[in-house]
């Protein structure tokens, strides 16, 4: 339906995974042990949709997908992808399988498993710090991924999930842990691409308010492809979240529910694109809109 963003897909994650492969083949300071175990995680694929949204809102904003933008997202999806290795341990969601392949604990251990993610983490602050780009745009970047994936973000949102196993939260309060554990590291696409191409504040704030909401229902999404979907499909255990007594959209809602409230959510991401299309009608923003069929 909409080619542009089929191209656009195409190209910038090929581009994205030659970019990782090429940050893991320059450092030969890697433990080779460790590298393998990363790149084992790394290479199963997943979608890249963080990596693909920084790329699509810094072409937006003007900047081609180039050197340092390239590092940047495929730091993104360092941190993503260590926030996978960590949430499938056997002390927080227990899962064998992911991306398609045994979980890294299955396959290496889960000492070595907690260290894989350890190195990725720390990886990605490591490869911001080495581009050109100006000092005080890679200070900023490197708080704001701190902040997105840390104690004030993401793993704060997996305490809560945690801490959620023993008792049954509010609608505002699985809203706001599904905002940190999984909007946050959403957002951060957003917030690097506009501190690369600075812009007016309220088309900035357009693009955030955008992506806050996309964040959301892509768990809501989540909650609902976990019962929708078969274990093949996901290249994950499917039905994990009822087993688990999980606080998602999907056991406090009910199936029709939770899709109620993913479409409800869904038209706020429309009516941010209809608002940026009004405020800055030469902006293309085919790629934006394409990226909300993966949530449809
Ligand atoms: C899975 O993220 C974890 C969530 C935040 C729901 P993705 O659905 O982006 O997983 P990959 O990267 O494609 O494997
Ligand atoms: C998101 O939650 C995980 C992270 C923030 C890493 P889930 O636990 O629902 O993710 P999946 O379903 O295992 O991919
Ligand atoms: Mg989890
Ligand atoms: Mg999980
Ligand atoms: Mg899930």
């Amino acid at each position: 339906m909409n080619n542009n963003f089929d191209d656009f897909i195409d190209q910038n994650l090929k581009l994205i995974n030659q970019h990782l492969n090429e940050l893991f083949d320059a450092d030969a300071t890697l433990n080779p042990d460790l590298k393998v175990m990363m790149k084992y995680s790394i290479d199963a694929g997943g979608k890249r949709v963080r990596p693909l949204i920084l790329l699509a809102i810094s072409n937006m904003l003007g900047t081609t997908s180039n050197q340092d933008v390239l590092t940047v997202a495929a730091a993104l999806e360092a941190v993503h992808t260590y926030s996978l290795i960590h949430d499938d341990l056997p002390a927080m969601d227990n899962d064998d399988l992911r991306r398609g392949r045994p979980t890294s604990h299955k396959k290496f251990g889960e000492a070595e498993a907690i260290l894989a993610g350890d190195a990725l983490l720390t990886l990605a602050f490591q490869w911001i710090a080495a581009t050109s780009l100006q000092d005080h745009i890679k200070s900023k970047l490197i708080a704001k991924l701190a902040m997105d994936a840390g104690a004030s973000g993401m793993i704060a949102g997996q305490l809560l999930d945690i801490q959620g196993n023993h008792k049954q939260y509010t609608l505002d309060e699985l809203k706001q842990l599904h905002h940190l554990k999984t909007g946050r590291m959403l957002l951060f696409p957003a917030e690097a691409a506009l501190e690369i191409n600075p812009t007016s504040t309220s088309v900035a704030n357009l693009i955030k308010d955008f992506m806050a909401n996309f964040g959301l229902a892509f768990q809501i999404h989540d909650d609902v492809i976990d019962v929708t979907e078969s274990t093949v499909e996901l290249g994950k255990t499917a039905g994990k979240d009822a087993n688990l007594d999980k606080n998602t959209y999907v056991n406090l809602l009910g199936l029709s529910g939770a899709k109620e409230e993913l479409e409800h959510v869904l038209q706020k991401c429309d009516q941010d694109l209809v608002s940026l299309k009004k405020l800055q009608p030469a902006m293309d923003l085919t790629i934006l809109e394409g990226f909300l069929t993966y949530l449809k």
